[in-house]
């Protein structure tokens, strides 16, 4: 006989044999949150473990195709997105969210809808001049002469988090092995995944394998 009963998160997190939680990592557009936000997600796959990524660009060319850089529009696009990522971590699914995010009290609703122990929100530290340098999507050459008005860091503000669960510093020295690696341990520390996934013998090339993008 067929029975009904009321499935929770717990439920479904025993299921995947890990819990599940919101990564958010916010920074400056052209500090590393993709590539960041992706290589983890490659290692958390590797592991086995349940996970997915919501990523700006994508997100504004589906969901929320109708908002544009306006201090509202930004609101609105973390409140969303906020609301996609608690569902994800409802389902049992380790949600890895990459938005510049730029506003404390975005970063703060996003935070307030989720489970005290389940919100880490990672500060993406690379200066601005760094992320100019870059310049991947040319998007700062841009914005410097005026054609992208409210553009983060030159025309729009970008509030640092004061208590970030993790700071992780990613200037162009920076090495993408350790600041993966700091990641992963942070979630093992805190008993969200379940086994250490580095083999440090093993070195970098043989856990990691990225592509550079973002
Ligand atoms: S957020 O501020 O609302 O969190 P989101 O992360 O979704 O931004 O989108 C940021 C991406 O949109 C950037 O990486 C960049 O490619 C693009 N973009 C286009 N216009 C702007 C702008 N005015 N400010 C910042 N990013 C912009």
């Amino acid at each position: 006989m067929i029975q009904t009963c009321i499935i929770t998160p717990k439920h479904r997190s025993e299921i995947k044999k890990h819990e599940s939680a919101c990564v958010w990592f916010t920074g400056l557009s052209g500090s590393g949150k993709s590539t960041l936000a992706s290589a983890a997600e490659c290692e958390l796959n590797k592991m086995g473990v349940h996970t997915f990524l919501l990523d700006g660009d994508a997100v504004r060319k589906g969901l929320n195709q109708d908002l544009g850089f306006s201090k509202q529009d930004r609101a609105e696009n973390i409140r969303r997105i906020g609301e996609v990522t608690k569902l994800f971590t409802d389902a049992g699914i380790i949600v890895i969210a990459a938005f510049i995010s730029p506003f404390a009290k975005d970063r703060e609703f996003a935070r307030s809808l989720h489970d005290k122990n389940k919100f880490i929100e990672v500060y993406v530290d690379c200066s601005l001049e760094d992320c100019e340098e870059r310049d991947i999507k040319g998007l700062y050459k841009k914005a410097r002469a005026g054609e992208i008005p409210e553009f983060t860091g030159i025309s729009s503000p970008y509030e640092v988090p004061n208590k970030p669960e993790l700071c992780i510093k990613n200037g162009n020295s920076s090495s993408l092995y350790e600041n993966i690696n700091s990641i992963i341990n942070y979630l093992e520390i805190r008993g969200i995944v379940p086994e250490p996934v580095i083999n440090i013998n093993a070195g970098p090339e043989k856990s990691f394998n990225f592509k550079m993008e973002n």
